[in-house]
């Protein structure tokens, strides 16, 4: 039997830009997905969620890993506990050059699903780093980013930037542009407060339609190009330790986020909730229409204003965490 877990993140800046190629920054926080994989006598792969919204829910399928189950969960819910467990496995498999093998898959989770903090690419990479380790196989980082990239490419419908994924298998800030992916040494310490409103956003609708926006509108084009501009300005301030500066580029990237339709009343409730609190800056985080915000703040107001916020159902503070995917 074994274990990995790898950790969920926030976006500084740059989501919904980075899948047209501008950069982003994303930073992994101190909330981990635990992925248990344990070796089955037959080739059969048997899921159970403990804690991912998906309380108790079990399920069994296989031979081939093509091979849908049928159960009565809706079905974001169900991709997550198969579409993406699947899609990890037949990575491991490929890593490990065992075309067949079943397992016993536990998955524990203490990141929201849907909510903008990279539930699922946190399953993945942990799925994948589990899986490989109990055939055996070792995979670097970078290997793991790459493969828990194409499982969420696969599952997205070849709409999934790499910066979920990368971000999650090697902890830190992360700078993402395309293929191009690295680690932002030396950043200062980000007072992160995550607000979350209990909803889930749909990745794929939500990317679909700004890509919709962008092809109709000219100036929705120049809005993602924009987005591009705000994040190399912030690359300057996070390397210059300017927090106020990054707080202010937050406000002005949720502006953007909003213009492009992905922000919603309770998203916005709750940035303006941490704004008024005097947080430096707040935006939504990930893919939008629900899920949570991020705010920065050093002092405690944010996180208290959070908490009697109507339709914030989860507040807490989320320290940066330097330590990608690992074995537990
Ligand atoms: C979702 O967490 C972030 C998006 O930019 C999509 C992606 O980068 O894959 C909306």
């Amino acid at each position: 039997m074994t274990t990995s877990s790898a950790p969920g993140k926030v976006y500084l800046f740059g989501e919904h830009a980075v899948v047209y190629g501008e950069p982003a920054v994303p930073c992994a926080i101190e909330r981990r997905a635990r992925v248990t994989a344990e070796r089955r006598d037959d080739e059969r792969v048997r899921v159970q969620a403990n804690d991912l919204t998906l309380d108790g829910f079990a399920v069994t399928w296989g031979g081939e890993t093509g091979t849908r189950p049928d159960v009565d969960v809706p079905r974001p819910l169900v991709e997550a506990a198969t579409g993406y467990i699947d899609g990890a496995i037949e990575q491991a498999l490929d890593a490990a050059g065992e075309p067949a093998a079943g397992f016993d898959v536990t998955v524990e989770s203490d990141i929201p699903l849907g909510a903008g903090l990279g539930s699922s690419a946190a399953v993945v990479v942990a799925g994948i780093d589990a899986a490989t380790r109990e055939l055996g196989v070792e995979l670097s980082s970078e290997s793991l980013a790459d493969r828990a990239y194409q499982v969420e490419h696969d599952v997205q419908d070849g709409q999934a930037s790499r910066a979920d994924t990368f971000c999650s298998a090697m902890g830190g800030a992360v700078r993402v542009r395309g293929d191009d992916c690295r680690r932002i040494e030396d950043v200062p310490t980000l007072p992160f407060v995550v607000g979350y409103d209990g909803n889930t956003g749909d990745t794929g609708e939500l990317v679909a339609g700004v890509r919709k926006l962008k092809d109709t509108y000219g100036f929705a084009a120049d809005t993602i190009g924009s987005i591009g501009d705000l994040v190399r300005t912030g690359e300057l301030a996070l390397r210059d330790g300017d927090i106020e500066e990054l707080g202010r580029l937050m406000d002005f990237n949720h502006g953007l986020l909003s213009a492009v339709g992905v922000s919603s009343r309770s998203l916005d409730t709750m940035v303006w909730a941490a704004r008024e609190a005097g947080a430096l800056g707040a935006k939504l985080t990930g893919a939008g229409g629900g899920g949570c915000i991020v705010a920065l703040d050093r002092t405690e107001q944010t996180h208290t204003a959070l908490e009697y916020t109507p339709g914030c159902e989860d507040a807490f503070r989320a320290e940066l965490d330097g330590e990608g995917v690992r074995p537990e």
